[in-house]
């Protein structure tokens, strides 16, 4: 019989959905990354002995693998640490030197739906004087051409609208949306960190100018990313003190998570396609389960274009706090972005639904280790919490 209350259900290992917070480490991950810690400990700007020179080489073919998963010349790549820094890197850094170059703050547009790390920059860049347009997407999450057409200025210097939503897992049809700010020479920022290693980038496909990527969202170290700068476009650096990076990002390179980041996007991509199928198998799987038990689910975001390995839901009728406290016992799973401190996700609420909803709804993300076991053991605790919580057991 299946269980209708958590009392049927025997708390095991916690099941593991928060994927999109971040990942663990890949064993072969870590086994790369092993030697540059101690026994090769140089730091890549010495040139002028063997430990400096072999750190020089192995960040020449982090970078070199790196760039080649985007279709981009190895000096389009400037490590940062993470994709916060990239993105704030990318918007702060373009937006003054395009200022500083026209001669005065323009227009800026952002989407309602992005990440803090990039809504942050845009609203710090307003207030240095540029003007923000937050743009709202479509109920399913998306943006589209004419949306963006409909807000461009003559003034318009800079876009940025993320490649995959942390929350919500859609994709934006960045192609189209590169079309638009191609051809009136707007910059367009993408945020990828949720979309590198999990779907194809090649940026001459994408169109865009500057793209942000972490390498804890695709089983890499934390506390490594990358912009990815198309050559020409002009940057102003956010800190000083080095002529790393081409000037643009001082400080000495952390080789150990260069080589690993390195490390996860070739296994990333190795089997990219077959891993978004069995991903995609069992996000339907845990979908169909959950509807069939309560038929009154929700499902935020469009069903396609999204990430595989992304469900989210909201529980009509139950408290998210409940909701929150009944399932922690048995799973690892969020309400909205990790670094959204607790709020109800801003995510949800640009998409329509009210702040009571964006409460009472569940980020499910799998990974790499997620099995059908898995799957059925989280339908099982969600069923059970939510029958619980509705007065339906
Ligand atoms: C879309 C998006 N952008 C940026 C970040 C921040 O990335 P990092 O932790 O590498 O700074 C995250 C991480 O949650 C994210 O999901």
């Amino acid at each position: 019989m299946l269980p209708t209350t958590t009392d049927d259900l025997i708390p095991g290992d916690l099941i593991q959905l928060d994927h999109q917070a971040t990942t663990p480490c890949h064993p072969l991950v870590v086994q790369a990354m092993e030697p540059w810690w101690q026994q090769e400990w140089g730091n890549a700007s010495s040139r002028q002995h063997r430990l400096g020179l072999t750190a020089a080489a192995a960040v020449a073919s982090a970078r070199h693998r790196l760039a080649s998963h985007l279709g981009v010349e190895d000096d389009e790549l400037i490590f940062t640490s993470g994709a916060t820094e990239a993105n704030n890197l990318a918007l702060l850094g373009h937006a003054r030197a395009r200022a500083k170059a026209e001669g005065h703050c323009g227009h800026v547009i952002t989407v309602a739906t992005e990440h803090h790390a990039v809504l942050d920059p845009m609203h710090q860049l307003q207030r240095e004087g540029f003007e923000l347009t937050v743009l709202r997407p479509q109920d399913n999450g998306l943006i589209n051409a004419n949306a963006l057409s409909g807000v461009l200025r003559d003034d318009t210097q800079l876009v940025s609208v993320m490649a995959a939503n942390n929350e919500i897992g859609v994709i934006q049809p960045l192609q189209a949306l590169s079309d638009v700010c191609k051809s009136r020479g707007i910059t367009l920022h993408t945020d990828a960190a949720q979309a590198f290693g999990h779907v194809r980038l090649i940026r001459s496909d994408l169109g865009c100018d500057l793209i942000s990527l972490s390498a804890h969202k695709l089983n890499g170290p934390k506390g490594i990313g990358a912009l990815v700068k198309r050559r020409g476009v002009s940057i102003q650096p956010l800190l000083w003190g080095g002529s790393q990076e081409q000037e643009l990002r001082p400080g000495t390179l952390p080789v150990p998570l260069i080589v690993g980041f390195a490390a996860a996007a070739d296994l990333a991509h190795a089997d990219l396609e077959t891993r978004q199928h069995q991903l995609s198998v069992l996000t339907n799987q845990l979908w169909r389960g959950l509807k069939s038990r309560h038929p009154q689910l929700l499902m935020n975001g469009a069903h396609q274009p999204r990430l595989a390995h992304n469900l989210n839901i909201t529980v009509p009728d139950v408290s998210g706090n409940r909701l929150h406290r009944c399932l922690k016992r048995f799973l690892a799973c969020s309400s909205g972005s990790a670094c959204s401190r607790g709020k109800p996700s801003h995510v949800l609420q640009a998409i329509g639904r009210s702040r009571v909803e964006a409460e009472a709804s569940l980020r499910l993300s799998l990974g790499r280790t997620t099995t059908a076991t898995d799957i059925n053991r989280a339908v099982e605790v969600i069923a059970a919490c939510i029958s619980q919580l509705d007065g339906s057991q």
